[in-house]
């Protein structure tokens, strides 16, 4: 991850005034920088590095400062709020629960979580899939691994309990999830891995042009790992850093590979999932079935929920009261996430994200590429998620610098990203809200295309 630095001087940026974005004074704010100096002095420097904008409410497929400042949003709040930001039905069904009130249940069954979890099976690959609830990625992250590892142990004894997963992965930022993470500087800190984790190339096609499943099976043995060694491979259904997907061959044949050696193969949907890339998951593009489903992020588009979905035989090692957290869901949450599945559905969201994908996205993020071809490397998108990767000029070589001052420069605007991701910070990510109207997300690719001219010239 790159050290991004914006701008905290503020800069009397041209006046925006558009159907969906307004940008009403000098950015950032002024009267906002006491705001950004309180959170330096009272946090921890991990916490600063996004775009300096104070977020009073978001609503839709926007986000406004209460100084007369709209954005229209492209981050999801990091492919959180699928179904738009602060949805009504969400918010009614969440002030019904404060209203009963029933705001925490420990492991104490409650209807909405019989009620979710119904849900959520209904999306599983086989009908007796378990749904086990927790409250953010890494957790999930995390019990998949420990299930897959379980299941080898168990089933075919100790030597079956190596995790693979891949280079540029991120899983979260605990523990375990960084021990399967893909980006050794993140796990300096652990000094001496323990053995047991190993990673193998991601076939993204640009930076890894080897796109051959034989890759996978070459760098397992080239680490000392036999198959009948492998409890799990895990892998994000498309790499976040990029968005990477995985080519239909390669994952077909991980599938089967998994299969062949009775290895659990562990989807990471976390981000990915919930209509994102135009399938209810990302899973659902290649020709292969997750016994593991890892889920977060857009479950609710809303409050932190997460669900490890998964095979009934691989879910059910541990006995009563054993693999449960004092949030497993947590009755809040759970309202949430109810209302945004049913939103999800009601409003074909999984589809309107495939539409505008092919319609708008792709083909607008790969015009941009081709015509900057030496700045931008790929334009990497499906769905409703993209990714412009700017390297230095005629490399492959991430330019974070570039990627910055584009999304620096769109943020004045008034359309809002994330910090630039992946590898040495060069990407510029793109993720709107689902329901982002098609005439809005035309307006946005045109900052983006304006933004590009300004710093590409
Ligand atoms: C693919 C993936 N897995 C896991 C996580 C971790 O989720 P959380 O931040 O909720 O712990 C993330 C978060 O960005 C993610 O993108």
């Amino acid at each position: 991850m790159a050290d991004h630095k914006y701008n905290l001087v503020p800069r009397n940026v041209p006046l925006v005034n558009t159907k969906y974005r307004r940008i009403a004074t000098a950015i950032p704010v002024p009267e906002s920088l006491a705001i950004f100096e309180e959170l330096l002095r009272y946090e921890p420097i991990s916490m600063q590095g996004q775009p300096p904008v104070i977020w009073d409410r978001a609503e839709g497929f926007q986000v406004f400062d209460r100084w007369g400042n709209a954005w229209l949003d492209w981050s999801s709040c990091v492919l959180v709020a699928n179904a738009g930001h602060g949805r009504p039905e969400i918010r009614e069904a969440l002030r019904q629960a404060i209203d009963k009130p029933l705001l925490a249940t420990y492991v104490f069954a409650h209807e909405g979580r019989a009620e979710l979890c119904r849900l959520l099976a209904a999306t599983a690959p086989r009908p007796d899939d378990k749904v086990f609830l927790l409250s953010t990625g890494a957790e999930a992250t995390e019990n998949a691994v420990k299930l897959a590892r379980t299941y080898g142990v168990n089933k075919h004894g100790t030597g079956k309990h190596v995790i693979v997963s891949y280079e540029g992965a991120f899983h979260g930022r605990t523990l375990g999830a960084q021990m399967i993470g893909g980006t050794p500087a993140l796990k300096n800190w652990i000094v001496r891995l323990p053995e047991g984790f190993v990673q193998v190339p991601f076939p993204d096609g640009f930076r890894c042009e080897d796109t051959r499943f034989a890759l996978f099976e070459e760098s397992l043995a080239r680490q000392g790992v036999t198959p009948d060694a492998v409890a799990g491979v895990i892998v994000e259904s498309y790499q976040g850093i990029g968005p990477n997907f995985l080519p239909d061959e390669y994952a077909r044949q991980l599938g089967r590979w998994c299969r062949k050696h009775d290895v659990v193969l562990i989807m990471d949907e976390v981000q990915a999932g919930f209509g994102r890339t135009g399938k209810y998951y990302c899973w659902q593009h290649y020709d292969l079935t997750p016994d593991i489903i890892c889920c977060g992020k857009g479950i609710s588009s809303s409050l932190p929920i997460s669900a490890v979905i998964g095979r009934n035989d691989i879910m059910s090692f541990y006995p009563p009261g054993s693999m449960t957290s004092t949030h497993s869901a947590s009755p809040l949450p759970v309202a949430a996430a109810i209302e945004n599945l049913k939103i999800l559905e009601r409003e074909n969201l999984t589809e309107k994200a495939a539409v505008l994908g092919r319609e708008v996205l792709s083909p607008r993020l790969d015009a941009i590429q081709r015509r900057y071809p030496r700045a931008i490397g790929a334009a990497m998108h499906r769905g409703l998620v993209g990714g412009l990767l700017m390297v230095k000029p005629g490399t492959k070589d991430p330019d974070p610098d570039t990627a910055l001052a584009i999304n620096e420069a769109c943020m004045q605007k008034g359309l809002l990203m994330f910090a630039p991701v992946g590898m040495g910070g060069g990407c510029i990510k793109i993720a709107p809200p689902l329901i982002t109207p098609r005439e809005a997300l035309e307006e946005g690719l045109d900052v983006l295309d304006e933004a590009c001219a300004q710093i590409l010239g």
